[in-house]
């Protein structure tokens, strides 16, 4: 299934009304989530941390570690949460990609720069 968590809540939901009536009740779904990531040694820097709340209640129901458990039942997770942790890294990655983006940019127009590969020559020998 697919790891964005809209499309995930969206599925889940249906699963739990619309196409209630074609499921077995046993039914038993896993997601992959993507919770955002760090050291990924499982329970080592917490920054997976993906909650859980009861699917009928929805009161919450636990935190578990997705980097030692990306596989979760469907119906428990709680997929705000888990868009809000994605957001977290949202400005970081924006300002990496312009970085690498100013990298490769500056490298590519230094590469076909004469004055620059002459010079580059010239310092090696
Ligand atoms: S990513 Fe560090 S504990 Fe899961």
């Amino acid at each position: 299934m697919s790891d964005n968590p809209a499309s995930m809540e969206r599925m889940s939901g249906a699963l739990r009304t619309t196409l209630r009536h074609l499921l077995k009740p046993q039914l038993k779904a896993l997601v992959a989530v993507n919770s955002p990531m760090q050291c990924m040694m499982k329970e080592v820097c917490a920054q997976c941390l993906c909650q859980h709340h009861d699917p009928e209640t929805k009161l919450p129901a636990g935190i578990v570690f997705s980097c030692f458990n990306q596989h979760q039942p469907l119906f428990a997770v709680d997929f705000g949460n888990l868009k809000a942790r994605q957001g977290q890294n949202s400005v970081q990655e924006k300002v990496s990609n312009l970085w690498l983006n100013y990298l490769l940019d500056d490298k590519a127009r230094h590469l076909h720069e004469p004055s620059r590969i002459i010079a580059a020559e010239d310092a090696v020998d």
